[in-house]
C-alpha cells in the first residue's frame, strides 16, 4: 500500500536511498567496532574490550532504527552483506594493528559519519521537504559526537 504522508514519492525515494547509504555505512562501523572488541590487545585490554562491545551494542540500535525509518517512508531498506558493502561509503579495509590505531581509525569513522549526516539533515530539510527525518538524523548526528568524543578521550 502506497504511504500517503504529504511527502512527494520521489522525495521519499531520495529520503530512502540516502538513508540506505547511511544504514550501510553504520552496518561497516558496526563489524569494525565488532572485529576490535574481539581483536584488541595490549594492556588495557579488559578496558577496551568492554568499551568496543559498548559501542557496537550502541551501533546495533542505531542500525535497526535507520533500518525501520526507511520502512516508515514506504521503501525497501538494505538488508545483505553485498548491499551493505556496495553502498557504505566508509573503508572497512584499513589495517589496525595497535590499541591506538583502532581507536583512531573509528574516531576517523565517526566524524566522516557526523559530517556526512550534517550535510544529510540539509539536504532532506531543503530538498526533500521531510522534517521527521532531519530530526531522526540530528539525534543520529548527536549519538556519533557522543561516541566519537569517548573514543578521542582514549587517544593522547
Ligand atoms: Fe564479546
Amino acid at each position: 500500500m502506497k504511504t500517503n504522508i504529504g511527502i512527494t514519492e520521489s522525495n521519499l525515494q531520495n529520503t530512502a536511498a540516502l538513508l540506505n547509504n547511511i544504514l550501510a555505512d553504520e552496518y561497516v562501523l558496526y563489524t569494525k567496532t565488532r572485529n576490535y572488541h574481539w581483536n584488541v590487545i595490549g594492556a588495557n585490554f579488559q578496558e577496551l574490550h568492554k568499551f568496543f562491545e559498548s559501542q557496537y551494542d550502541k551501533l546495533d540500535e542505531i542500525i535497526d532504527d535507520v533500518a525501520e525509518r526507511v520502512r516508515s517512508l514506504g521503501h525497501w531498506s538494505l538488508g545483505t552483506l553485498k548491499d551493505m558493502l556496495k553502498f557504505a561509503r566508509l573503508n572497512e579495509d584499513i589495517q589496525a594493528s595497535s590499541a591506538n590505531e583502532m581507536l583512531k581509525n573509528l574516531l576517523d569513522d565517526h566524524e566522516t559519519l557526523i559530517r556526512i549526516l550534517r550535510e544529510d539533515v540539509n539536504v532532506v530539510t531543503d530538498k526533500y521537504s521531510d522534517l521527521g527525518t532531519a530530526d531522526f538524523l540530528t539525534g543520529l548526528m548527536e549519538d556519533h559526537e557522543k561516541m566519537a568524543w569517548m573514543l578521542r578521550s582514549y587517544i593522547s
